[in-house]
């Protein structure tokens, strides 16, 4: 088992990465000083795969245990679902003291998260990912949300877990699409910060592919590592943690003009390639380290070929990103494979130019 603490100004949290941590965490909640009851937050589908593991582990470790469950997916990311739960925890008397474990993706870490940061004006959080992307991004850094309409995350708060336990066996049962939106997050820690993991990855996406224990260890603690270290610059994200952005910008567009269709990992991947070819275009990056990069998404399962959207809708839609002020972008560039730079200097017509010449620069 590794472990990463993550010191976010107060409430300390420690991330436990390992196989077979689920059936530890009874006894990881009683070392955090927690008693009498636990209510599990889960959805179906993981529900029926790991609930009955996570419920016994409680249960031998004395706690009284309560799983509620909703449908998987965004869908479910709603107040009215918030306050879904709120009803259920007050029927079952849980009380401040109560913890709520959040076993899931990052929609269950969201919706439970906000949640627990509300119940009661706050209750202790234990988040269990189990998604890749959930244990290396949504799991850390204490952003907890629901959506609102059609828009993500607008009401929510900032919010520590108590711990983090990410279990890496349980990512065996993932389906492709949703291993490929996590390996695109993991990706983007090495090509912003970290040279050597980049590295790694170079010599280890395969056995990630095939969901060999330790390289999944391995890369889950080097990903929420550097998460860790970035958030807890920028508790509230106000400056660093921009650079968490990097492929985001033109990545969300695509997921919009798409209409979803195309997942994140998947935009995030041609979001990175973009920002990559524009960091090349102002002679940042070289020709060869962006090579580097599409070959490691491309090993990845990732798409580095544009999809056929229509850039007029996409360049509109980068510019209703909250991200996007008056025709310059604040745009996440690289200066060479870990070396991530924030900058003001790209327009909207360099990108269009990027994306309209796809094909001349690898
Ligand atoms: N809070 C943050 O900082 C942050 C960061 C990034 C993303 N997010 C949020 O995370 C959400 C996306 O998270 P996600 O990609 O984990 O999606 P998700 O929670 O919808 O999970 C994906 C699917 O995988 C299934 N699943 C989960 N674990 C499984 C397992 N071990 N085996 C088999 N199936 C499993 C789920 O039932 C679901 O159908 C979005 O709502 C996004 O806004 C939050
Ligand atoms: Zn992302």
């Amino acid at each position: 088992m590794k472990t990463v603490s993550v010191y976010p100004g107060i409430n300390n949290y420690d991330i436990l990465i390992g196989s077979g941590l689920l059936a530890q965490a009874g006894e990881k909640l009683k070392m955090l000083g927690c008693r009498g009851k636990a209510v599990v937050i889960t959805d179906s589908s993981v529900n029926e795969l790991y609930g009955p593991l996570l419920e016994q582990s409680l249960m031998a470790a004395g706690f009284e245990t309560l799983i509620l469950t909703l449908p998987p997916g965004e869908k479910q990311k709603t107040l009215a679902n918030a306050g879904r739960l709120v009803t259920n925890l007050s029927s079952a008397y849980a009380e401040r003291s109560t913890a709520i474990l959040a076993l899931g993706g990052g929609v269950i870490g969201d919706l439970a998260g906000f949640v627990a940061a509300t119940y009661m004006r706050g209750v202790p959080l234990v988040q269990v990912p189990t998604t890749l992307l959930a244990q290396v991004d949504s799991s850390i850094g204490g952003k907890v949300a629901v959506d609102h309409g059609r828009l993500k995350n607008m009401i929510g708060a900032f919010y520590q877990p108590r711990l983090v336990i990410s279990d890496v066996s349980v990512l065996k049962s993932l389906s492709p699409r949703f291993l490929s939106d996590g390996l695109a997050e993991v990706i983007k820690y090495g090509v912003i910060t970290d040279t050597a993991f980049f590295e790694y990855l170079e010599n280890n996406v395969e056995c990630i592919k095939a969901f060999d224990e330790a390289a999944l260890e391995e890369t889950v603690y080097k990903s929420a590592e550097i998460k860790a270290r970035v958030v807890e610059q920028d508790e509230r994200d106000t400056g660093l943690r921009n650079i968490l952005n990097f492929g985001h910008t033109v990545g969300h567009g695509i997921e919009s003009v798409s209409d979803f269709k195309i997942g994140h990992g998947e935009a995030v991947s041609l979001g990175m390639l973009t920002a990559g070819k524009i960091s090349f275009k102002l002679g940042k990056f070289n020709r060869s380290d962006l090579s580097r990069l599409k070959e490691l998404l491309e090993r990845a399962g990732l798409p580095v070929k544009l999809p056929d959207l229509k850039t007029e809708s996409l360049l509109q839609a980068m510019q209703h990103d909250k991200k996007t002020t008056s025709g310059k972008i604040k745009f996440i560039l690289v200066k060479g494979i870990g070396k991530a730079v924030i900058s003001n200097e790209v327009s909207l017509a360099l990108v269009e130019q990027v994306l309209a010449d796809w094909n001349e620069t690898t």
